[in-house]
């Protein structure tokens, strides 16, 4: 099973961003956890901090993997764009958030992305990206 994360802008900087909302570990570092959880998953890793370039990934991806996991971000709050193409592939995809989009300022609780997605995990930190994962299994 071939699962693509596409992680949004400023994710890149996990680890030193606001730690006390994102933890302190690098997502470089937990991309190595989830490998090794999930060996029998062929799992791909893309950032971008430009919307562009995280659609150009979705359509590039959205044909052909068996799941993509997408934080989009700040962008999930924002951008038709992305959420034309979440809507325009045929891979089912997830929405995740480490945060709880909800519990926190009201431009957060609008999401482009998920009318058209197969589901959203937020607010369990890091983990919510093994959540993600989970759901493509059972
Ligand atoms: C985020 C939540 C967004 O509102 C924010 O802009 C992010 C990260 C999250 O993972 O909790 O950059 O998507």
């Amino acid at each position: 099973m071939k699962i693509i994360i596409i992680n949004g802008p400023n994710l890149n900087l996990l680890g030193k961003r606001e730690p006390t909302i994102y933890g302190s570990e690098t997502f470089e570092d937990y991309l190595m956890e989830l490998k090794a959880r999930f060996p029998e998953i062929e799992l791909t890793y893309f950032q971008s901090n430009i919307e562009g370039e995280l659609i150009d990934k979705i359509h590039e991806t959205g044909f052909e993997y068996d799941g993509i996991i997408l934080n989009a971000a700040a962008y999930t709050h924002t951008s038709v764009g992305i959420g034309d193409a979440v809507k325009g592939v045929s891979t089912p995809v997830v929405e995740v958030h480490i945060s709880n989009v909800y519990e926190r300022e009201s431009f957060r609780h609008t999401s482009y992305i998920a009318p058209n997605v197969k589901g959203i995990v937020a607010g369990f930190g890091m983990q919510s990206y093994a959540l993600a994962i989970r759901s493509f299994l059972d």
